[in-house]
């Protein structure tokens, strides 16, 4: 099969989160299963310095947006055993300080820059000469291309490809005023009415558009699907979702463990394994170093990587952590986004000082530091659609304290479930006390070294490889093509 892959951010190229991680190891993963596939992705700044093997395509083009024209360059990128990559080279909307936003303000004209790669996405796969079977697109910035295909198709384009949506994130939706619809040059009928068009509520929607128009839609774990029909946790387009639950499913996303892993990885202190697990000590005491906590392999050392968004739970995240800091722990916490979760964080460092490290800002090679240097880790998630860093954890060695909900509780196994194959701590209200509760039954496990040698082991062994998942995928792809 021919694929092609469509994101706003891909690893290594560029990244706020999981969605980066889970589209470049897919397409690796497609490659790996025996298929083809290409990648288009934004070219932003910095990317061609750090990846100097990028060269530049003999071909560049015009797309209309609403009455004007904006126009690409291209670029591409070949790597052994990875899929080919294609950069949209357009300064205007690309070069800039960030992806998204900047200053924690979104850039203004973001429906105007994710349309425009939109439509260059829909440009390739019709006029590149390797020609996709299915375009995989993948989140709001993207969504509307199962719609602008379509109306090409309407217009006379012979076989397009067939198309699949990945929700990665129902919180983020890319909602426009009705105006932006303008940019999309897709005919009034595309719009509305009611349920079968992209408008939600008078605005554009762009993921809404993906969800109607897609062939196929899938998110990032089986619970989630699940969840997103409800009202509850469908950020108001469960009913939409109820509405098309017959082309969506959910796939539990996989772990790249070339990147991930603790044998064979410059970014952590020392190799350690499932077999040979002494150097995680080692880990974890260069860590204590590194982020200014007393070095003492006793102390139970508790950790998290996130965005400081809503939905990861900070605030009762918070909570919690007042009261059990009390108790002889330790907790560290690398992180970006709201300033008032940081300002949290950093009052709580200042009120624990030696016990608390706290780090700011996107690092990844600390963050490879904290999941092998930790013991416990926390993810006490709002909601949580997948979510990878407990599943690195439990490579890692560390247990996942973790709510369940979405992924996490597809990937964890809690005591309660199975006393044999435990791997994790879940906790299930939304509240400080329930998490501060989770954390002493992690101090608990901590307490009795064969258990706590047991979860770790049992994390250590779980596998969530994508020669698995993809093979997921392939069935997705495979029963979106016409039939022959
Ligand atoms: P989400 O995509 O919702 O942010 P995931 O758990 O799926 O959550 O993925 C988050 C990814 O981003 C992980 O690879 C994690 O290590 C990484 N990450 C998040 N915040 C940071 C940060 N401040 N520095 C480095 N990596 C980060
Ligand atoms: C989103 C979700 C996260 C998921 C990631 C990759 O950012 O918030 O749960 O793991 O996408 O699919």
């Amino acid at each position: 099969m021919k694929i092609l892959l469509a994101s706003s951010e891909v690893f290594p190229f560029s990244k706020t989160g999981g969605l980066a991680d889970m589209v470049g190891a897919l397409g690796r993963a497609i490659v790996n299963a025996g298929h083809e596939a290409v990648i288009v992705t934004p070219l932003y700044r910095g990317i061609r310095e750090k990846f100097p093997a990028l060269r530049r395509v003999d071909w560049h083009f015009n797309l209309p947006l609403g009455q004007q024209w904006a126009q690409a360059e291209l670029w591409e990128l070949k790597r052994k055993g990875e899929a080919k990559v294609y950069f949209i080279d357009n300064p205007g909307y690309f070069d800039r300080a960030g992806i998204y936003l900047e200053n924690h303000i979104s850039y203004a004209d973001n429906a105007e820059r994710f349309i425009f790669f939109s439509k260059c996405v829909v440009h390739l796969a019709r006029y590149l000469p390797w020609q996709a079977e299915v375009v995989h697109v993948h989140d709001w910035q993207v969504a509307l291309v199962p719609a602008l295909i379509l109306q090409q198709k309407n217009a006379g384009w012979a076989n397009p490809p067939a198309t699949c949506l990945t929700i990665h994130n129902l919180a983020y939706q890319g909602v426009f005023p009705a105006e932006a619809f303008a940019l999309t040059n897709l005919t009034a009928d595309y719009f509305g009415p009611d349920g079968v068009g992209v408008e939600y509520f008078g605005l554009l929607n762009c993921l809404k558009g993906g969800i109607v128009f897609a062939d196929h839609i899938t998110t990032v774990s089986p619970r989630y699907a699940r969840e997103i029909t409800t009202e509850e946790l469908g950020c108001g387009l469960d009913g939409v979702l109820r509405e098309n639950a017959g082309k969506l499913n959910g796939i539990l996303n996989g772990v790249d463990y070339t990147d991930w892993n603790t044998t064979q990885n410059s970014h952590i202190f020392k190799p350690y394994s499932v077999t040979r697990p002494s150097g995680k000590r080692i880990n974890k005491l260069e860590l204590q170093k590194q982020v200014g906590l007393p070095a003492d392999e006793k102390i139970p050392l508790f950790g998290t990587i996130s965005r400081l968004a809503e939905q990861k739970g900070v605030d009762i995240q918070l909570g919690a952590l007042e009261e059990m800091l009390n108790s002889d722990i330790q907790f560290v916490q690398l992180g970006s986004g709201s300033p008032e979760y940081e300002r949290g964080y950093r009052e709580l460092a200042a009120r624990f000082p030696g016990k608390v490290a706290v780090q700011f800002g996107y690092d990844e090679n600390l963050s490879h530091r904290i999941e092998a240097g930790c013991d416990f880790f926390l993810m006490p998630s709002r909601f949580e659609p997948c979510g990878l860093n407990q599943m690195y954890s439990l490579r890692y060695g560390t247990i996942p304290i973790v709510r369940a909900t979405g992924g996490l509780d597809d990937s964890v196994i809690d005591y309660n479930e199975n006393a044999l194959k435990a791997n994790g701590v879940k906790f299930h209200d939304y509240t400080s006390r329930a998490l501060a509760k989770a954390i002493r039954k992690a101090l608990a496990i901590y307490q009795q070294p064969q258990l706590f040698r047991q979860f770790r082991r049992n994390g250590m062994k779980a596998d969530f490889s994508w020669d698995k998942t993809v093979e997921e995928y392939l069935k997705v792809y495979q029963s979106a093509l016409p039939r022959a």
